[in-house]
């Protein structure tokens, strides 16, 4: 990279959250996210909601963000911003947002893809964090995507195992809606699987292709083993609700784990990078960490902020895009689906 000093300003607006952050040479100056709290009412994201929300916030968000980091607009080398994957309308207001006001500002703009950036958080530079050396096998986990990534490079990645059904995320949101708990529901799980037996009850690990992966059957297998169980214990969720999230958690975070263990298996790579939101999992921090010692792999976790949607992602990935010239045309478009 060479050190031209530059000022990314990134935008992030693919689901429920309007953020924005600035950084400056890959250190994060500010980092600015507004989740809306709408959708809890509603047990999931509305998009024409959370569409409506981002209107509402985009620009206070921006204007937290440049005032965070101390600088005046006209600081700015680029504007990144996630052109996709994720809502059409969520995409669209961030989209147009960035293209008014890199075009007002007379400077450059740039498309980011957001599961590329949830990769390439690991690069925001701090001081106690490791960055992972190439090439590396990422694993993405979130609300919307559970993906297995060799990354070569910073702009190059191939997806070696993906989900044929719901992400991982929603497996961790649907389980804890099952029992009777709010949403987003998988902190709420985590929260109760950290008191509780993770042996107490077993649940099926859907058989796919050894690195892809498949959550829809163990959401059934939980419906039809909670409802037996309710039949004749019309308490039993409550009288055992840190046991069942344990016993869940623990399939959830294995089944990753075996995934993993294929994935290396078959690349011979042994760099293990996580991210996306379900990486604040503490089932999942726990054996990525052990995973070191276990079976001599180097592995990443990024900071917590950094690992749920966040602007310092897209940010980050502006900047390596600006070092390398890789720009927007004024004409691009929001995509809500975007290839890796
Ligand atoms: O990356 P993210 O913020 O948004 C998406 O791009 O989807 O991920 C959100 C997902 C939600 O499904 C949420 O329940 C899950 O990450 N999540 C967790 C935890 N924290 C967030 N799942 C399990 N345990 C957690 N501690
Ligand atoms: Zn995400």
């Amino acid at each position: 990279m060479k050190e031209k000093n530059c000022y990314i300003l990134g935008i992030e607006s693919s689901c429920d959250d309007t953020a924005a952050a600035v950084i400056n040479n890959g250190i994060v100056l500010s980092n600015v996210v507004a989740t809306q709290k709408i959708h809890e009412d509603y047990g999931g994201v509305v998009p024409e909601l959370a569409s409506r929300a981002h209107q509402q916030n985009i620009v206070p968000v921006v204007e937290q963000a440049l005032r965070k980091a101390n600088i005046d607009k006209k600081q700015l080398s680029a504007i990144a911003f996630t052109r996709g994957p994720g809502l059409m309308g969520s995409l669209l207001v961030g989209t147009s947002f960035s293209k008014s006001l890199a075009l007002g500002l007379g400077i450059p703009l740039i498309d980011v893809n957001h599961m590329q950036a949830h990769i390439l958080a690991h690069f925001i530079k701090s001081e106690s964090q490791k960055i992972p050396k190439f090439p590396f096998i990422a694993l993405t986990i979130s609300g919307g995507h559970t993906q297995i990534v060799k990354v070569t490079d910073y702009f190059s990645m191939e997806i070696l195992g993906q989900t044929i059904d719901d992400a991982v995320g929603e497996a961790f949101d649907k389980s804890a809606k099952i029992l009777g708990l709010s949403y987003p529901g998988g902190p709420i799980l985590d929260a109760f699987a950290q008191k509780g037996n993770p042996k107490a009850y077993t649940f099926p690990k859907p058989k796919v292709n050894p690195m892809d992966f498949s959550f829809s059957g163990l959401k059934t297998a939980i419906l039809y083993f909670v409802e037996k169980e309710v039949k004749q214990n019309s308490n039993f969720i409550t009288e055992n609700m840190e046991d069942i999230c344990a016993s869940i958690q623990h399939t959830i975070v294995d089944y990753l784990m075996d995934k993993l263990k294929n994935a290396v298996k078959h690349t011979g790579i042994k760099e293990i990078a996580i991210g996306g939101g379900v990486s604040a999992n503490s089932g999942v921090r726990k054996a990525i960490t052990e995973a070191e010692s276990k079976y001599g792999w180097n592995t990443y976790i990024p900071k917590f902020e950094y690992c749920t949607d966040n602007a310092a992602m897209i940010a980050i990935v502006g900047e390596l895009k600006y070092r390398n010239n890789l720009f927007a045309n004024s004409d691009v478009l929001a995509a809500a689906r975007l290839k890796l």
